[in-house]
Parts: structure tokens; sequence; C-alpha cells
């Protein structure tokens, strides 16, 4: 490697609001508010690829290394943006706690405040402490992700606040941004775009993103966009809102996603799939990435890995037109980091046991003897 000159400067990532400003609602006026979010790397996996087999090649794109953890960054720039151009002094949300995160950490940067609602014993522990720490005012309710979204929707109509829930269109505007750094970084879209499907933003957001770079002929094809919900709380698959939704994911546990018919745009426009997977399949997918990729993912990005697997084990990919002749490629967007849920990881494996401090013992207990 060449040594730096002292006078070089450091390439510096803008954040995507920067990067993309052509492809999104900003203008000279939009106060920028950035933690530099995007950029997010977009590993190999050889774990996976050899599992599908057939000269695939299988991406991993990691985002939960945004600021805050989760993709939720991407289009909390834009919202947070937007909402201090429109001179609002509160954002609001529900959640099942990655967009309580990343509203709370960017409104503490806008200097606004915010206020986040949550279904009370159902957030993971990490995405609690970060609201909390950034001084969100908390509201955990006695009820479901899906009655406090609409009880956030009520209030933003009654006090004025800016929602920044998936339903205000500048999340989706940002969140569309992952599809362009992934064409970026392959030179072309993807032929399988894999993703976990919760309030249903995500996928309508990244299948905006890859139409658009097409349009603007900046790819040739766009990719088949494949979309998985847990088993418990699976509404798009079954075709109706799911009353009480379950599942080990609290992330994506919700019953009557906001971007329905984003979604189902997405799945039908690309000729793709939406599913659902057990929890078992997400956890044995999460101990995997984990394991094999040295990647921590949190369970509910887990599910794009588990309905990748699924499919290929039903021999999807062998008859697909994209696939059938081999060397495809597939890319699993990893929506948030593992450290979100250390309760998870914990439950998932076997807790160490507490030793003297003897050579012997602690070298016969770690295999070595
Ligand atoms: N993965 C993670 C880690 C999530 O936090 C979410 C959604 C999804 C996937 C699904 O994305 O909702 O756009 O389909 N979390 C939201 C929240 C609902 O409140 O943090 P989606």
């Amino acid at each position: 490697m060449r040594p730096l000159r002292r006078s070089a400067r450091p390439v510096v990532w803008p954040g995507v609001i920067e990067r993309y400003r052509a492809f999104l609602p900003v203008s000279s006026r939009t106060p920028v508010v950035t933690l530099l979010e995007g950029n997010t790397p977009l590993l190999p996996s050889a774990a996976l690829s050899k599992r599908l087999g057939r000269g695939a090649t299988v991406f991993l794109k990691y985002e939960g290394l945004n600021p805050t953890g989760s993709f939720k960054d991407r289009g909390m720039t834009v919202a947070m943006s937007k909402a201090l151009e429109a001179k609002s002094v509160a954002v609001l949300c529900a959640s099942t706690g990655n967009t309580s995160a990343s509203a709370s950490a960017y409104a503490a940067r806008a200097g606004l405040r915010s206020i986040v609602l949550i279904p009370n014993g159902a957030i993971a522990l990490g995405k609690l402490s970060q609201a909390l720490i950034h001084h969100a005012s908390v509201a955990a309710v006695d009820a479901n992700f899906d009655a406090c979204l609409a009880l956030a929707k009520s209030l933003a109509q009654k006090y004025p606040i800016t929602l920044v829930n998936s339903v205000n269109p500048h999340r989706i505007e940002g969140q569309k941004t992952c599809a362009f750094e992934i064409c970026d970084v392959l030179g072309r879209a993807p032929d399988f775009n894999v993703t976990p499907v919760g309030n249903a933003g995500n996928i309508t957001a990244q299948w905006k993103g890859y139409k658009e770079y097409a349009a603007r002929g900046l790819i040739r094809a766009r990719p088949v966009m494949l979309g998985f919900q847990a088993e418990g709380a699976a509404p798009l698959v079954r075709g109706r809102v799911v009353p009480n939704p379950k599942t080990v994911a609290t992330a994506i546990r919700i019953g009557n996603p906001a971007s329905w018919q984003g979604a189902m745009a997405a799945v039908v426009e690309s000729d793709g799939r939406i599913e659902a997977v057990s929890d078992a399949e997400i956890l044995d997918a999460y101990s995997r990435l984990a394991a094999e990729d040295g990647v921590f993912a949190e369970p509910a990005s887990a599910a794009s890995v588990a309905g990748l697997l699924k499919l290929a084990r039903a021999g999807y990919f062998r008859q697909h037109p994209r696939a059938k002749r081999g060397g495809f490629t597939v890319v699993c967007i990893l929506t948030g980091h593992g450290l979100k849920d250390p309760e998870r990881a914990i439950a998932s494996v076997k807790t160490p046991k507490v030793l003297p401090p003897s050579l012997s013992t602690v070298a016969k207990a770690v295999g070595l003897a």
C-alpha cells in the first residue's frame, strides 16, 4: 500500500443525502441532519454461496453498521431534515424498537423533541436503551405495534408534531438509497434481493430505488424481490390482518403493515415472492450467520437468510430463469445489528460455567486439554 501523503485528504463518506442528493426531495434550503449513515458493507458470504451452489454468489448487506445499528437511519436522515425544514419542533413514532432508536438519535442531533410509542415489554433491550439515552419521551403502551401506530397517527393529527414512521414518504425516499449502494458496488442490480418484511416500508423503498436506477439507465435489469415475514406475523402471506402477531423476531411482530400495497407491488412487478419463515428457521439462520460468517445480525434480519435457504431447499433457484444456468447474484439485507438484542443471543447458546483460576481446569474446560 502506498503511504498516505501528508497533504492527502481522507475520503469522507458524506451520508446518504449528500451522496444521493439528485434522487432525494431536498433542496439548498433543506438543513441536512446526518450521522453519516449509509455506505454499509456488502459482504460476500462463502457459507451461503456454497449452500446455494450452482455458482451463486450471496452477499450480505450489513445494515446493522449504520450509526444507530439499523437501516432506519437512511430514512431518518431525510425525514428529520425535512421536519427541520418545515420548522417542526417535535417528532413522533410508534416502533418495535429500531425506528424509535433512530428517531431519537436524529432528533437529538437536530435539536428536536422526540416522542416514541412502544409496545410494552415487546422491544429488545438495546433499542429501549437507545431511545432513553437520547432523551426521547418514551410511552410504553399496553398494546401491540399496530395499535401503537394507530395511536401515533391520531396524535399526529391532533398535535403539531411530525410523524416519522414510514407512512411519512420522506422515510421511504431515504431508505431507497440501500438499493443504490448495492448497485453502485456490484455495477448492476443483483438477480435476487432478499429482505425481511414487517411494516413493509423497507421492501417498498428498495424496489423504488431499483426502479429509479433502472429508469435513469444506471442498471439494465431490476432484481427479483423476495420478502419474508415470520410465520406468526405474516399478514401479507395470508392476505389478511393478523390481530395478535407472534414471533421471537420482535422487530417484525406486525399484523397490519402500513405499506401493504407497496410491498405487494414490489413482489408482483418484480415477479418475486412474499413468504413466511418459522421462528425455528429464523433462529437457525441467526446462529449460522454468527458462527459461519462472523456476522451478528438481529433475529428479524436473519429472516432474509432463513427465507433464502427455504427457497433453495424447495428448488426455487433450480427452476428460476435467472438462476437455472448458474452464476447468479443474491443480496440478503441484514437490517439490524445483533447487539440490539443481547438477551436473545445469550438465550440461544450455552452460557459459560464459572471456573477457578487454575490452568489445568481452564484448559480442560475450553477443550485444550
Ligand atoms: N428488520 C428490522 C431489524 C426492523 O427493525 C424492521 C422494522 C424490519 C426488519 C422490517 O422493516 O417494517 O420496513 O418492513 N422495524 C420497525 C420499527 C417496524 O419500528 O423499528 P419494515
